[in-house]
């Protein structure tokens, strides 16, 4: 049976680059993974205040993503590091305390840009934040893909071929990862 991904897009932008690789990563993860994307954009800024009457959108992030298998987050870079979007919704999955909805799930991170850096920075900015929330994060391959503005093309394929067989190959070893370190 497939395994449940949550999917974390780091980016509100309505023709946003990662979202597209998001979409066109979820024929390339079948038939081991069911990828749904979570949204993240209605997220109030956290803040401990809130918390004793949390907004209904809060709840209901923390309802969606607390029943996947995995986390899968595709980000862009933000000044060398994790897009504050991005670092809100973690922050908010991550409370209240003792209650974290990351905790122990398995998670993949693909990073993008236009730029040739591929978003190195947020990419391991981001792992940081795994390390602490508990999430086994896959290690090899890493993706730090480059040129996201010429990835997906206008049906929303990944257009070219050797791009569309490394993204299959990153999707297919996270789906053994999950098998590896999941709950069952
Ligand atoms: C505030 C801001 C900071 C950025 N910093 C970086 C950066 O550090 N590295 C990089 O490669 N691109 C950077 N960019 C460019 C983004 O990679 C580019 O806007 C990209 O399209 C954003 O991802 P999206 O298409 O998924 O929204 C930055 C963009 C913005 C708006």
């Amino acid at each position: 049976m497939a395994r449940n991904v949550a999917v974390i897009i780091g980016s509100l932008r309505k023709e946003s680059f990662s979202r597209k690789l998001a979409n066109a990563l979820i024929p390339l993860s079948k038939p081991a993974l069911d990828l749904k994307l979570i949204e993240i954009a209605d997220l109030q800024l956290y803040s401990e205040d809130t918390e004793k009457n949390p907004p209904r959108e809060w709840i209901a992030f923390r309802d969606a993503v607390r029943p996947a298998d995995a986390v899968l987050f595709v980000t862009p870079e933000y000044n060398r590091s994790v897009p504050g979007c991005l670092k809100n919704a973690i922050d908010v999955g991550s409370r209240p305390y003792g209650s974290s909805v990351w905790s122990g799930k398995p998670a993949c991170v693909i990073s993008n840009s236009p730029g040739n850096i591929g978003g190195f920075g947020a990419n391991h900015h981001l792992r940081q934040s795994l390390v602490f929330l508990d999430m086994p994060v896959l290690q090899q391959p890493e993706a730090y893909i480059a040129g996201a503005n010429k990835l997906v093309n206008d049906k929303g394929e990944i257009e070219e071929q050797a791009k569309r067989d490394f993204l299959t190959k990153i999707m297919q070893t996270f789906a053994g990862w999950i098998e590896k370190t999941a709950s069952k």
